[in-house]
């Protein structure tokens, strides 16, 4: 792996070694990458789940410690039955194979959200992909299945109040940390760089909490059509970046 990716115009690059240690990708744009080609939406979809399997890879490839994806919210439900179906359809497909080659890829893998409304079947899958994980080091791909920035800061407040409640705690002493620790991605860093596909210049309900600070980077590029020169390109725009964090 070079140290350093300069892209054929000259404009954009990539220090290898500067790295955002968390980036976090919205897969947006699947329904209209497929209308535009007169295709139905799942197909657009279809072409998502390989956008994602090559960046899942490129991802680990040069080095990056989590990569967090939004597949599914939890206002994803309200879309047409069979457009639900076809995208559960494509994670037990997804799961299958990654079982299959997480020896040999040796990526590490988490859901963040709520499984309970999904199939027993793809539960178990999800299940198993976390278990294997756990015998792996290196790039985490967190993946957001029925996940809601909201419904989750609704669970620590409700995990807290009940613990004030049982314990007799002093909600004076809540802190931050707690809430942190109670969110489905406790543990992992927040993320360094958030970026969203397909033109649309919002976060959608997603990493409400940990995106406090994070760098954004809005694209036009549709999510099938993302590649990893995009990656590469949002990474280098986050490099420009001065942060502060508040400070000076
Ligand atoms: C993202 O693509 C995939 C999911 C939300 C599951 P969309 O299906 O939202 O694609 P657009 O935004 O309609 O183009
Ligand atoms: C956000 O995209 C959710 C995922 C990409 C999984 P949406 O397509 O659901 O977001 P809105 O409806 O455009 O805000
Ligand atoms: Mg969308």
């Amino acid at each position: 792996m070079p140290l350093f990716w300069k892209s054929p115009q000259g404009t954009d690059t990539v220090d290898f070694d500067a790295l955002p240690r968390h980036v976090a990708i919205i897969m947006d744009g699947n329904g209209r990458w497929a209308k535009q080609r007169g295709l139905p939406r799942t197909a657009g979809h279809a072409a998502g789940a390989e956008t994602f399997r090559t960046i899942a890879t490129y991802a680990k490839e040069i080095g990056l410690d989590y990569l967090t994806v939004y597949a599914f919210s939890t206002e994803n439900w309200k879309r047409p039955a069979n457009e639900v179906e076809a995208i559960m359809g494509l994670l037990k497909k997804y799961l299958l194979e990654a079982i299959d080659q997480m020896e040999r890829d040796r990526v590490k893998m988490a859901f963040f959200g709520d499984l309970t409304p999904l199939t027993p079947e793809l539960r178990e899958l999800c299940q198993r992909t976390r278990e294997i994980s756990t015998h792996y080091e290196g790039c985490q791909v967190n993946i957001c299945l029925n996940y809601g920035g909201r419904d989750e800061i609704t669970r620590a407040a409700r995990s807290l109040a009940a613990e004030c409640v049982r314990e007799g705690r002093d909600p004076d002493t809540i802190t931050e940390e707690d809430i942190s620790n109670r969110l489905f991605s406790a543990g992992v860093p927040d993320p360094d760089l958030i970026i969203r596909p397909s033109g649309e210049i919002r976060t959608s309900n997603f990493l409400l909490w940990q995106s406090a600070y994070s760098e954004y980077y809005f694209t036009d590029v549709l999510w099938p059509d993302f590649t990893k020169e995009e990656l590469l390109k949002a990474i280098s725009a986050y490099q420009k970046r001065s942060r502060r964090f508040g400070g000076v």
